[in-house]
């Protein structure tokens, strides 16, 4: 694809003379959508608008392609646009920084869009614990192992250690190209997506153990160590970890015949109970492979189960939140017209607001990482 830069100004040094974001947090929401679609169209093919599934619907609308975090992964590595408006969370932007090509550049609209539970791995907490993995004798058997949902550093860690990077649609690939390669998995920082994984390989509870970043040495012996198969590190969603085993028998009680299909981030309970598991995309592709007059309950975000049961209702399915107390996202929730309002108004005039910059030196390691996952999951 040719860039098609004509007549915008050339990309000015970050922040300069930017329009402020105050003046645009005052407006209402439904003043936004012509000037976004009308800075969109200004932007042209110089610019992709790559959109979660958990976006708000006043945002994900305007996106290009629409995705969980592995397609959009693939998306950003193949795209020729010179700029990746990414409307999702921190790290999706860095993974997209580092799957870019030179000259590329990654905008989240508000950079406070993180995610609690790549929050919850800090790349000093991942070192010390490989440090104390290494005093064990234990480091040279493991393949480290991390989450999409992790920081570029994290990503980087495992690249340089002979490990790789998983989301929800192919861990079970990368877990397999692991243990190919070494006698363990140190898997960050999801314990839920961990001990789901590993246990629908085969691998029996009592043999994947929890590492504690606030603990000493873990919170566990080496010799625990030494007989696991998996060290899943002490990480969760808050989003995902609401959703209880209590609410699928409810659903299953007051609707009988109903399907229940849960994100892989729910905790183990939940998982086993459910009658399917799979990525943001796979969830929506498990409901439009189902025949006309399928009910489900489904274990994610409400954005996205609202967003589903909307456009399934003409199908004559019926799909509701498997926690009707909703729940949200608020960090994916931060995005809002008005931030891509802001960023998109300030690329038109040339300045690239809320560039996601991955270091260079963390940029390498984290891309050999990046670029195993894809290998792995290709075809
Ligand atoms: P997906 O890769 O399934 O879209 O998941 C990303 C995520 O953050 C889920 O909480
Ligand atoms: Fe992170 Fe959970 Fe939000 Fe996904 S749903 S971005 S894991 S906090």
């Amino acid at each position: 694809m040719n860039l098609v830069l004509d007549d915008l100004p050339a990309a000015a040094p970050e922040a300069e003379n930017v329009c402020s974001l105050e003046n645009y947090l005052a407006l209402p929401d439904h003043t936004m959508d012509a000037r976004i679609a009308a800075a969109r169209a200004r932007l042209g093919a110089t610019t992709i608008l790559l959109g979660h599934h958990y976006q708000r619907d006043e945002v994900v609308r305007f996106a290009d392609a629409t995705g969980d975090s592995y397609k959009l992964s693939r998306i950003a590595a193949d795209t020729d646009a010179k700029y990746i408006v990414f409307c999702g969370v921190h790290f999706m932007a860095e993974s997209a920084d580092v799957l870019g090509r030179d000259g590329q550049q990654v905008i989240l609209p508000d950079l406070n869009a993180g995610c609690s539970m790549a929050d919850m791995a800090e790349i000093s907490q991942v070192e010390a614990c490989w440090e104390a993995l290494e005093q064990m004798g234990l480091a040279d058997s493991i393949i480290p192992l991390t989450y999409m949902n992790s920081s570029a550093a994290i990503k980087a860690f495992c690249g340089e250690r002979g490990g790789l990077v998983c989301t929800s649609s192919n861990a079970r690939a990368a877990f397999e190209w692991a243990f190919a390669r070494g006698k363990r998995i140190l898997f960050l920082p999801d314990q839920h997506l961990g001990r789901n994984t590993g246990y629908a390989m085969g691998i029996p509870l009592d043999q994947m153990v929890v590492w504690d970043p606030w603990a000493l040495q873990g919170g566990q012996s080496r010799a625990t160590f030494e007989a696991s198969r998996i060290v899943l590190w002490k990480g969760h969603c808050a989003v995902h970890q609401r959703f209880l085993p209590s609410h699928v028998d409810q659903v299953r009680a007051k609707y009988p015949g109903i399907q229940v299909i849960v994100h892989p981030e729910c905790r183990w309970e939940v998982c086993q109970k459910a009658d399917a598991l799979g990525s943001t995309e796979r969830l929506i592709a498990l409901v439009e492979q189902a025949p006309a007059g399928q009910m489900f309950a489904v274990g994610t975000e409400i954005h996205l189960v609202n967003r589903m049961a909307k456009r399934f209702a003409e199908q004559g399915k019926r799909i509701i939140t498997l926690d009707d107390t909703g729940c949200l996202c608020t960090t994916m929730y931060r995005i809002t017209p008005q931030h891509l309002c802001w960023a998109l108004e300030n690329l038109v005039e040339g300045r690239v607001v809320n560039r996601i910059k991955v270091r260079a030196s963390v940029k390498r390691w984290a891309r050999v990482a990046l670029d195993r996952m894809l290998e792995t999951s290709a075809g």
